[in-house]
């Protein structure tokens, strides 16, 4: 939720901050903003919007200077607008901050300062925030460093910071408490952003700033970083193994599009050097050490929001299936003020492409704190979950721009099958000849998801059939219940059509009301996974007049003969149907909302990374 951005050296601020502005967007975008310092102070241009209005409405304006920060939004207090922009600056107009986050204590400190004389022109917490450490600085007398640590040392709530001061044009300070913050680290010269996306193109070592730090980034010094109790820290510097392709759409049209297509190789990646070629057995290095723990486990629980949630589900049939663990998925942010049982012998599992959400980051914290075990599955390296947890796996899907997660939830499925194949065969509840099979199958998965892919041009036709209906319902059993939900979770962030997806038996008990000769409904007709059952299903549907879509094994005759339209998958083990059966659905929403003119990379109201409660 939302991007900053910050430049300190010799070159020209703010083409680096809009570039890296265009990077982050997928954080947030209804709003956007700078503020350049230079020899006459500090110029601030905001517009309501995407950074590209923001652009066309400081086209004529002075921007120059070599120091300056930059901010995308996605809204918490007050309305998207140009005043409620980002940066905000002081009652003096010599500070200027930028915040990702949200300051949960604001109300109470802005009634402090109002009784001390502060006025305020925005909604904004953030607004408070940069009042409040004015006042500090002009009462005590201190630098902007010390003033921003004893300011944030009353701050209840989550941030990412940078402030720059007027006349001080060589030095900006940042801070993080839940919200991420990179710096990148260049000759005479610092890079400062909400992720590494927007640095990767100048530098590739950074500094990945930890909760509660807050560092002075002068450009000609060495880094100072300190903590908010004024303990000093030595910066260390990490090696980013990004490169600047896979942060860009490399001839797609879309981003979303690009991460679709991108799943052969993301699985490829995510499966690289985890299954011995010889033996055949798993090894996933981030896990090993806690191997004994998860077998013994008394209950897992997964914890996750969204997405990643859906692919915690099939975690959930797969762990059950293979290593005969008992399993729980919790919503996060459920799971986490509901004061539940949480014992020491349980493992508790995070998902979360970005390693931010904030919901699962309490989630784990509060596991953490009552004595399980906690692991995690991210994407982002060096995120906030992958730091906290005792161990975990990365899922190597590369960044994933698009707001609407594709290739990541496929990638957290094979983690997860690998994690519960591994075990399964530890503890020898999956027979070695079944283990053997699915790992083979896994291995050339890759294979068939390209041939899925395939299928795009037909899916792209059935989206214009169904492209105007305002209802979508998608059916789906056993593993393929969970990818029902995903696929009219895609469709309704990206396409704004009303869709809910069911287990497959379940529509008689209420859903069927809906069916009438407009409704399309998907399901998920695989062989194996109680084919049977869900043909009776198809029945019913037909029986009532709705239009049905039909994922299908190839070869599919009986489904053939009563859907409207089928897409077929290539065979494969039940297990695995997820990995497959989930593209159709990416695609099919991809289509449909590019043809109602939806922004299918950046979907209204969301962002990416929700780091907000
Ligand atoms: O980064 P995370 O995986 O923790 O994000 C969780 C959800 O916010 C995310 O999956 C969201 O539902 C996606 N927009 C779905 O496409």
């Amino acid at each position: 939720m939302c991007g900053i951005v910050g430049y300190v050296g010799s070159k020209e601020a703010y083409p680096i901050i809009i570039k890296g502005l265009r990077r982050l967007e997928y954080r947030g975008y209804d709003s956007a903003g700078v503020a350049i310092g230079n020899n006459s102070g500090i110029s601030q241009l905001k517009q309501k919007g995407k950074v590209a209005d923001l652009e066309a409405y400081a086209a004529d304006k002075d921007s120059s200077g070599s120091i300056g920060i930059g901010h995308t939004r996605w809204a918490t207090h007050g309305v998207p607008n140009q005043v409620n922009a980002h940066p905000h600056m002081s009652g003096d107009g010599k500070l200027s901050i930028i915040h990702n986050g949200i300051i949960e204590n604001y109300a109470s400190i802005k009634t402090a300062l109002q009784a001390k004389g502060h006025t305020f022109k925005s909604d904004t917490d953030t607004e408070v925030l940069i009042h409040l450490i004015e006042d500090i600085k002009n009462h005590e007398k201190v630098s902007l460093f010390e003033a921003v640590r004893i300011a944030l040392a009353e701050v209840i709530g989550a941030y990412a910071i940078v402030v720059m001061e007027e006349g001080l044009n060589n030095e900006f300070i940042a801070a993080r408490k839940g919200s991420p913050i990179v710096i990148g680290v260049g000759r005479d010269e610092y890079y400062i952003a909400s992720d590494a996306t927007p640095i990767i193109e100048y530098t590739n070592e950074v500094v990945y700033l930890e909760d509660g730090e807050i560092a002075r980034v002068n450009s000609g010094e060495e880094l100072e970083i300190k903590t908010i109790e004024n303990e000093s820290k030595t910066p260390y510097i990490h090696e980013l193994e990004l490169s600047l392709d896979t942060i860009e759409k490399g001839g797609f049209p879309h981003f979303m599009l690009k991460e679709i297509y991108e799943q052969p190789k993301s699985i490829l990646d995510t499966l690289r050097g985890r299954i011995n070629p010889e033996t055949k057995e798993v090894k996933l290095g981030g896990i090993s050490d806690y191997e004994q723990k998860i077998m013994n486990a008394d209950r897992i629980i997964i914890v996750a929001c969204g997405t990643s949630w859906h692919a915690g589900l099939i975690g959930e049939y797969l762990f059950e299936d293979f290593a005969r663990i008992p399993v729980e998925v919790e919503y996060a942010s459920e799971f986490r003020y509901r004061n539940p049982i949480i014992r020491e012998t349980d493992v508790v599992l995070a998902i979360s492409q970005s390693g931010e959400t904030a919901d699962t980051l309490a989630a784990l914290e509060l596991a953490k704190e009552k004595g399980a075990t906690i692991l995690g599955i991210c994407n982002v390296v060096g995120s906030s979950i992958p730091r906290l947890t005792h161990a975990g796996s990365y899922t190597h899907a590369g960044p994933e721009i698009g707001v609407a997660s594709t290739k990541a939830f496929t990638t957290q499925v094979v983690v997860l099958t690998l994690m519960a194949l591994g075990i399964g065969k530890e503890k020898g509840t999956l027979s070695n000849t079944d283990y053997h099979q699915l790992i083979t199958e896994l291995e050339l998965i890759h294979e068939k998801v390209e041939k899925v892919l395939k299928t795009n041009d037909q899916i792209e036709e059935i989206a214009k059939e169904f492209k105007d209906v305002s209802n979508f319902l998608y059916l789906g059993r056993g593993y393929n219940f969970p990818v029902a939900l995903e696929g009219a979770l895609k469709l309704k962030e990206i396409s704004y059509i009303h869709a809910e997806g069911y287990p497959a038996a379940e529509m008689k008990h209420g859903p069927i009301a809906l069916i009438d000769d407009e409704m399309p409904i998907v399901v998920i007709a695989t062989k194996k996974g109680n084919y049977e059952k869900v043909v009776s299903n198809i029945q019913e549907v037909k029986a009532r007049g709705g239009r049905l879509i039909a994922i299908v094994t190839e070869g599919d005759k009986t489904v053939k003969e009563l859907a409207d339209y089928c897409i077929e998958i290539p065979n494969c083990f039940e297990e695995l149907t997820p990995l497959l059966t989930n593209i159709p659905l990416q695609l099919l929403s991809y289509h449909i909302a590019l043809m109602r003119g939806c922004n299918v990379d950046q979907p209204r109201n969301l962002a990416k990374s929700v780091t907000v409660e």
